[in-house]
């Protein structure tokens, strides 16, 4: 058998103590499947004192995890502290530059530096693996930099954020507000103490930016995403969506238009039966268009110690299965210095279907008026209703629920800025896009 693949771990959290429990549970089928043992040699946490459930009596302790990468004697770094600053940065950039092999969950890194990281892996001759950084169990990176090579994408789309998921599957499951939700997905632990970067939509951005590099071969462009989170949503919004045959979940897309590459994270009605919109709780999902392939959904768990970990290890396996000297596949799919610039599609000229909610006052010809503010933007209408308990009290603002067939956002936009002018509406529109499933 092979010399073992050393490996040193920094972080030992929620990801890093299941990846060690189960390198040791694991040890001798590990050794047999990738004909060497990995042997777990270092690892690098803040509290030294703090039990994990694990033996690391017999591990090195690096107080600092820049120490670890910098001079510990591993074949294999292995980060799984998170944040795109330090330690994380510095450590895996310590590594890479030493010619170390770089595994990695952290999706906020990778966003930020990714491509810099990614240049010194491939000058070193180091891998930089991180299928867990996206939908955490879901093999995804793979998909998109290995199996779908030599196909055109032309759209990647998906459920990415198990907390916004949990959250919505509740408020339509059980008619509950986002509040109520919210702190049940906290008392559960499916959403941290700090939810924002989550229900703000940013983890989903971090994510989709990896994703979009690898569909279309460009340069990371983290910030320049469409964003718009799930703090919005109301239960009135799921309970007309699931009236009209949708039901509502923060996706993430990034697709290819005319214009250049849409990449836009905002709560999105999904059609009823499609395959995504089955998709609840903590699951994530991520669908892939391509020309050759056609649809490639994939479903699975996009969090949690154990399913994170085991795509850390199946990046781990690939290393010590790989060669001495042999190619590697670079880590956003093609060399860097290959890598496209990032051309944006404008937010306003993006072009579906949109659901409009609005309140107004109960006063003659506002319905007709609104159906002629549509009509002067040339947006079509696939359905214009009214919604209200009481019809009997005129002192009760009215719903009016209107659906468009594909238009452009601008034109949604103006005609929005329009009907407010006209002084009827109570509060603000709400504005939720329509995606579609291919050939639906
Ligand atoms: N949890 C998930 O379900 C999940 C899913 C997909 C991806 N990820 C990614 O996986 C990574 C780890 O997540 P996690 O949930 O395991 O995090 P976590 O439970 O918060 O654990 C973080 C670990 O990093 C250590 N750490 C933090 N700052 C450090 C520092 N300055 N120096 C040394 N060690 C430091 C902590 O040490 P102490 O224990 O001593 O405090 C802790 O062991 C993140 O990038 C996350 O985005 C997580």
């Amino acid at each position: 058998m092979a010399d073992a693949l050393k490996i040193g771990i920094a972080g030992l959290g929620t990801v890093g103590a299941s990846l060690v429990r189960i390198l040791k549970e694991r040890h001798e089928m590990l050794a047999t499947t990738c004909g060497r043992p990995i042997e777990l040699v270092a690892v690098a946490a803040r509290d030294r004192s703090k039990d994990r459930g694990v033996d690391l009596s017999k591990t090195a302790w690096f107080e600092n995890a820049v120490a670890l990468a910098s001079e510990a004697d591993i074949d294999v770094f292995v980060e799984l502290m998170g944040g795109a600053g330090d330690p994380a940065y510095s450590s895996v950039k310590a590594a890479l530059e030493r010619g170390i092999h770089v595994v990695t969950a952290n999706k906020a890194l990778l966003a930020k530096h990714g491509i810099e990281l990614a240049g010194i892996a491939e000058e070193q001759g180091a891998l930089l693996n991180y299928e867990a950084a996206v939908a955490g169990g879901i093999p995804v990176i793979k998909a998109l930099r290995e199996s779908l090579t030599g196909n055109t994408v032309s759209r990647v789309y998906g459920i990415m954020n198990g907390t916004c998921n949990y959250i919505l599957t509740k408020m339509e499951k059980e008619g509950l507000t986002f509040e109520a939700c919210l702190t049940e997905a906290q008392r559960l632990g499916y959403a941290e103490a700090d939810p924002s970067f989550d229900i703000e939509g940013n983890d989903t951005a971090h994510k989709l930016s990896i994703l979009t590099s690898l569909a279309f071969g460009t340069a990371i462009a983290a910030d320049d995403i469409y964003l718009e989170g799930i703090t919005n949503i109301s239960i009135e919004d799921i309970q007309a969506a699931a009236d009209l045959g949708y039901r509502i979940k923060l996706l993430g897309v990034a697709q290819r238009t005319e214009s250049g590459i849409e990449q836009r994270v905002h709560p999105t009605m999904v059609p009823y039966d499609s395959v995504i919109a089955q998709v609840d709780g903590v699951t994530n999902a991520v669908a892939v268009e391509s020309d050759i392939l056609g649809e490639l959904l994939m479903v699975g768990p996009g969090a949690g110690g154990n399913a994170t970990a085991s795509a850390v290890l199946g990046d781990i396996a690939d290393i010590a299965k790989s060669r001495p000297g042999a190619q590697h596949v670079p880590a956003f799919g093609r060399p860097t210095t290959a890598l496209l610039p990032y051309k944006r599609a404008r937010m306003q000229s993006h072009e579906g279907g949109y659901f409009i909610r609005l309140k107004v006052v109960d006063r003659t010809g506002v319905f007709a008026n609104i159906a002629r503010h549509m009509a002067e933007n040339d947006i079509s209408l696939e359905s214009i209703m009214q919604h209200s308990k009481h019809y009997a009290d005129p002192a009760e603002p009215k719903t009016i629920i209107l659906v468009t067939h594909a238009t452009h956002e601008a034109a949604v936009r103006k005609a929005i800025v329009s009907i407010k002018g006209e002084g009827y509406l109570v509060g603000e529109p709400q504005v939720i896009r329509i995606e579609r499933p291919k050939d639906w």
